[in-house]
């Protein structure tokens, strides 16, 4: 492990992560800075002690009774074993609540997931803002194994529970013109404190190309390990794409948006020669700052070389040539 070098955290902070014409507004900086880290810590002392205890069952509804555990999709096998729950519920990047890992699944639990609508519009003969609850009436909800690989060279093994976008692209009919999706993340700025950072592009931004929005692997997560997506993973419905880096895996959607060109990104905004749009898994292209070709497990730490495409090659490979 001793060749990959990774940070704390994901090195968003200070000037390696702000784009250098912000950075240089330096004055303006500092002071968003202060204020910021003021508004942050007096709402972070209020809130978190009110914050919903992470580890209490929380009732199903009638709905997700009926859904879960679904129906296991044994094409999608692993090559290793699944990552404990516990664990991956516990180390995750969801930087709108907090850039420290163990800390996302105390703050996130701010976030209000009911009621909750996804905006599906653009490019589309049938646009449409879905309940929640309708997408899990509607949809085809099935469990899939897949492995997902962070550009911070860690991987995780864990069972989605979800339905492939196409099938929700289908019900709205995306026109020729369209070429890419684009999704945003909620913005409640002093909900998840993070998005006070206004130097930030807030919301979150991912995209795709449709080509790859329609691949049976593209998924959208609406439970994990058997039920409904606990908050710090992206409750209550969040995008899976586990041939490319995490970062692509946006959570919490909001608004997916069929559009005619390649959109801008949360990541490859503030800093886009580390993050790029495609960002699929390759252990031959290092990060500028650390190798990609070996990852770590988390919670076993076991060392594995990383695979092209996440080792989704059969599905997705097409679609670069
Ligand atoms: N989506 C939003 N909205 N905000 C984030 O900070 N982090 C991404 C991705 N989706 C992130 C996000 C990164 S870097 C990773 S590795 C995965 O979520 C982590 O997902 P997990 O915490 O469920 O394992």
């Amino acid at each position: 492990m001793s060749q990959i070098k990774i940070s704390k955290g994901w090195e968003i902070s200070g000037n390696l992560a702000t784009p250098e014409s912000v950075y240089m507004r330096r004055r303006e900086f500092l002071k968003g800075t202060a204020l910021t880290t003021l508004a942050t810590s007096a709402l972070l002392m209020g809130c978190t002690s009110k914050l919903p205890d992470p580890d209490a069952e929380t009732p199903l509804s009638e709905i997700e009774k009926k859904l879960y555990p679904a129906n296991r999709n044994e094409q999608f096998q692993l090559d290793r074993p699944l990552t404990s729950e516990r664990i991956a519920a516990g180390y995750n990047n969801f930087y709108e609540f907090t850039e420290v890992k163990e800390d996302v699944r105390v703050h996130a639990q701010a976030l209000p997931t009911r009621p909750w609508t996804v905006e599906v519009a653009g490019l589309v003969r049938k646009p449409k803002v879905f309940d929640i609850d309708d997408l899990l009436k509607t949809m085809p909800i099935e469990e899939r194994l897949y492995r997902l690989r962070c550009v911070e060279a860690w991987a995780m093994a864990v069972p989605w529970t979800g339905f492939p976008l196409k099938s929700l692209l289908d019900a709205v009919e995306p026109i020729s013109k369209a070429t890419h999706v684009r999704m945003t993340t909620f913005y409640m700025p002093f909900t998840a404190q993070g998005q006070l950072a206004f130097w930030q592009p807030w919301p979150y931004t991912e995209g795709l190309t449709l080509a790859e929005a329609m691949n049976e692997l593209t998924f959208m997560a609406v439970g994990i390990y058997g039920h409904p997506l606990p908050k710090q993973h992206g409750a209550p419905i969040r995008l899976v794409v586990p041939w490319k880096y995490g970062f692509k895996s946006i959570k919490s959607v909001v608004k997916i948006e069929l559009i005619d060109s390649r959109p801008p990104t949360f990541w490859n905004t503030l800093q886009g020669l580390e993050y790029q749009f495609t960002a699929n898994v390759d252990p031959k292209v290092p990060h500028p700052r650390w190798s990609q070709a070996k990852e770590k497990m988390i919670g076993t730490e076991e060392i594995r070389p990383t695979l092209p495409y996440n080792g989704y090659g059969e599905y997705v490979a097409q679609l670069y040539t």
